[in-house]
């Protein structure tokens, strides 16, 4: 058994609607796992060290539910287009390069120290089609001891020959081969299914995926409703399907029967698909930066919220420039103003406790008992010195932590937990 004793201005959430401060509060864990917060030790925690972060916030670490590995190294480039336009042109030729496992080892050792030096803990990655550059991908996330689901991504049809897999078959063998291969070999990295989205699978594909995910009892990821284009493509490619998410749902892959599914984007989920995604238990991966990089549109959280919908930040870089969960934070919130002023006063905008809640608990929620300084939840925390941006010391602890979801960077970070390990390490005074 090991305990240990993180000390600060403790900062989470109590509710979907409610942020909770504690200043100079003790979180107390054993095993990574938080038993409590106290302001005074209990006498059984008293021989216990304490790492102790003076005037320091300490968040629960910040959670991405959707993000591109292989999409990193063109971040903030090709933002002129639309989402098939930039599908076509940008984002299949580099993912191509994947296939050369040097150039992927380079390309990913850069993803993931720019992922470990951040503020999230743990995230939900898409890779390639390549096995052995998701395996790289994989090795490489599992030695920075951040907590990640990876998913060798399917595409079948509707792709360039240089990333396209040539048909069901194959791209289930290899979808196998990739599992078995993962089987017992990391300790923080799980396989997660990950069928691109249904313009890049055909119908005999999503067969097979449903049969493997039911084989190995995998949760699965994908894109849904984000683009009119898009959307206009999936109605001719599937003209059965009642709404886009039910192209998903006739095959088995929108959740359920205990394999959870994300769901990136849903700008354009109307009732009936939202009330689907309610029933299949879907987390929607809600990405603001990318839905206007790419001209997409605004994701009616509001409404998700209200129907009781579970709703996550995710980067989507690089559809989303910036891999910061903190300016997903943000973004969400502003593209709620906009939406508010320019299109509809009665969906009210998403405050800071709404959006902490979507990055902390919510995200975090995907992965088990995560995301919130409670008793029985594993223990990801990131410890944020804020000096730099609270230069006249003046500020409430609220205040503190709005201008840090706004303004810091890598720079505040001083440490970083997952699952009671720390990945950044505190530098001891
Ligand atoms: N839809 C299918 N593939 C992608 C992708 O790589 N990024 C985004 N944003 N949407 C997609
Ligand atoms: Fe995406």
């Amino acid at each position: 058994m090991t305990r240990q004793i993180l000390r600060g201005n403790l900062c989470w959430s109590a509710a979907p609607d409610r942020l909770r401060f504690q200043e100079r509060g003790c979180l107390l864990v054993q095993d990574g796992v938080v038993q409590g917060v106290e302001q005074e030790l209990p006498d059984a925690w008293k021989q216990v060290p304490v790492r102790d972060f003076g005037q320091c916030l300490i968040i629960p670490g910040l959670v991405d539910l959707h993000i591109h590995a292989p999409q990193y190294e063109f971040r903030g480039t090709g933002m002129d287009l639309e989402l098939l336009e930039w599908l076509n042109q940008r984002t299949f030729p580099v993912e191509a390069r994947y296939r050369d496992e040097a150039y992927a080892e380079k390309a990913y050792q850069v993803f993931t120290q720019d992922l470990k030096n951040s503020a999230t803990t743990r995230a939900c990655i898409f890779a390639t089609i390549h096995l052995p550059a998701t395996r790289i991908l994989m090795e490489q996330l599992e030695a920075t001891g951040m907590k990640g689901m990876v998913g060798k991504v399917n595409m079948d049809r509707n792709s360039p020959e240089t990333l396209r897999e040539k048909g069901p078959e194959q791209s289930a063998g290899d979808t196998v081969k990739w599992l078995e291969a993962c089987a017992g070999r990391y300790k923080h990295v799980q396989p997660i299914l990950t069928p691109r989205f249904i313009p890049s699978c055909s119908d005999a594909l999503m067969r097979r995926l449903k049969e493997i995910q039911i084989q190995y009892r995998l949760p699965v990821q994908s894109h849904l409703s984000e683009n009119p284009g898009e959307l206009e493509w999936v109605k001719d490619l599937c003209p059965e399907a009642e709404f886009y998410g039910d192209a998903y749902d006739r095959f088995g892959l929108l959740g359920g029967e205990g394999c959870p599914a994300i769901m990136a984007h849903c700008v354009y989920s109307g009732k009936e698909e939202q009330k689907r995604l309610l029933e299949r238990g879907v987390w929607i991966a809600h990405c603001p930066q990318s839905n206007m990089n790419l001209a997409s549109g605004i994701a009616p959280v509001r409404e998700f919220l209200d129907l009781g919908l579970r709703v996550g930040l995710g980067s989507d870089v690089a559809g989303g420039s910036s891999l910061s969960i903190f300016r997903a934070m943000t973004d969400a919130i502003q593209v709620s103003r906009l939406y508010w002023r320019l299109a509809d006063r009665d969906r009210k905008p998403l405050t800071l406790d709404e959006v902490f809640y979507m990055a902390t608990a919510a995200g975090g929620s995907f992965f088990g008992k995560v995301g919130r300084f409670e008793p029985g939840y594993q223990l990801d925390a990131v410890v944020l010195d804020d000096r730099r941006l609270n230069r006249l010391g003046n500020k409430t602890l609220r205040e503190r932590l709005e201008q840090v979801c706004y303004l810091s960077d890598e720079r505040e970070i001083v440490a970083k937990y997952v699952a009671g390990n720390p990945v950044i390490e505190p530098a001891l005074p």
